[in-house]
């Protein structure tokens, strides 16, 4: 009976450097004591973070030359779907480069003023994206998390009370958030006991859970070696288990994951991932540009009104027909913007009639986006019916889409 070392080997070494201690305090006191700033080569040992630091496998580089970088439909996103599927449970997934974006993009659309999130306890990135929406994170640390003197198997846990209480005192309480572990009281687990136990209040109370599962297997090992009744679970069992009990996962995937950068938000709610995506376009079938560009969303009216010949400019028609329906004014990209060959006076009809519906930043709120979408969808719904287009009445030789008038054919 042999102890079993590591089953892997060292395949490549980076220098560090060594330095005096004159150096240091010089580099400190440059830095302003802030161990933030200073540069990485002046430090020898570098235990700030164990996050995106850790040493990638062959495997996981050689993964990196065989991704799929195309710009849409990339054959790597549904590798990655498939294995967060698998691993988790949760079929909707939006990947991000790193765990706090995956908080923005969560609470952007669950985050309102006002709002109070508890949690066993918040990372400094989570708060600061609960704060700067002006809701309120509460920590609810188990009563023994802080008693460093104590050894107790789940220092991670949840104060049941507490929580219990903040809910009963609480309406405007959007979900419930667990870390695992629990960073900030040590990479403290949570045991399954309290997870399940927090599951029943959350459905108690009607309220979604999240998890903060930067790192989710450690907590499943935790969980495997110490609490009662896991000791013949795997870690995948253990993190199916825990995870069938959340409505959203955030991930920093450079911790457990174990890479350099990444991350995803992944859920079973498909009404939270259509509203962190925009893709309640694409769900109801409307043809758009994809994937969607960055400050627009581009309606391919040609397709969306196919009844409706490209002369009678149809990427206008359906600008007319949302405003009707809807007080939502979009803009034509089609053939009446590219306007006639100067030489020969000629329409240049457009590859695609677009309608442009440009999003101005930080204006509309996600309930405002939700109702345009929905008046489109109403249109598209009835768009057989639409069958007449426009003719020009007037317009002017250059630039006549400022100034055209035109008519319903
Ligand atoms: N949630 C937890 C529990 C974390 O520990 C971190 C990062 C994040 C979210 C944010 O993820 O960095 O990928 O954007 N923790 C690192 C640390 C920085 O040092 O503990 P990120």
């Amino acid at each position: 009976d042999l102890p079993m070392p590591q089953v892997w080997r060292t395949k490549m070494v980076e220098h560090i450097h060594y330095s005096t201690k004159e150096q240091r305090e010089k580099w400190i006191q440059a830095a302003d004591y802030n161990l933030f700033n200073l540069r990485s080569d002046p430090v020898f040992i570098d235990l700030l973070t164990d996050s995106g630091t850790g040493a990638m496998s062959d495997q996981q580089w050689a993964a990196m030359m065989a991704g799929d970088e195309s710009y849409a439909g990339s054959s790597s996103f549904h590798k990655l779907q498939r294995t967060v599927a698998d691993i988790f449970g949760l079929q909707f997934l939006l990947p991000v480069h790193q765990g706090r974006a995956a908080e923005n993009a969560l609470f952007s659309i669950l985050v309102k003023p006002g709002d109070i999130i508890p949690a066993n306890s918040h990372f400094d990135t989570t708060r600061a994206h609960i704060e700067y929406r002006k809701a309120t994170a509460i920590d609810c640390p188990a009563d023994v998390a802080f008693n460093t003197l104590v050894d107790e198997p789940f220092k991670g846990n949840i104060n049941l009370s507490v929580l219990r209480k903040i809910l009963e005192d609480h309406e405007k309480v959007p979900f419930i958030l667990l870390t695992l572990t629990c960073n900030v009281t040590g990479g403290q687990p949570i045991s399954m006991e309290n997870i399940t136990a927090v599951k029943q209040i959350a459905t108690d109370y009607g309220k979604p859970l999240v998890i903060d599962s930067a790192r989710f297997a450690e907590n499943a090992w935790f969980i495997q070696q110490r609490e009662h009744g896991f000791r013949q679970n795997s870690i995948r069992e253990i993190t199916r288990q825990i995870f069938l009990m959340a409505d959203a996962m955030l991930m920093s995937a450079k911790k457990d994951g174990l890479v350099n950068i990444g991350g995803f938000m992944a859920t079973c709610r498909q009404d939270w991932f259509d509203a962190a995506t925009g893709q309640i376009l694409i769900n109801a079938g409307i043809p758009i540009q994809r994937p969607v560009g960055g400050h627009a969303v581009l309606v391919n009216a040609g397709s969306f009104l196919p009844a409706v010949p490209q002369e009678e400019y149809v990427a206008q028609t359906l600008a007319v027909a949302l405003y009707v329906e809807a007080g939502v004014r979009g803009v034509e990209i089609g053939t009446l913007l590219n306007g006639r060959d100067p030489s020969t006076g000629c329409e240049r009809f457009a590859e695609v009639e677009f309608l442009r519906l440009a999003i101005p930043r930080r204006v509309y709120s996600n309930e405002q986006m939700q109702y345009v979408a929905r008046a489109l969808i109403n249109i598209y719904r009835r768009r057989s019916s639409v069958v007449r287009g426009l003719s020009i009445v007037e317009e002017k030789p250059i630039l006549r889409h400022f100034t055209f008038y035109c008519a319903f054919k």
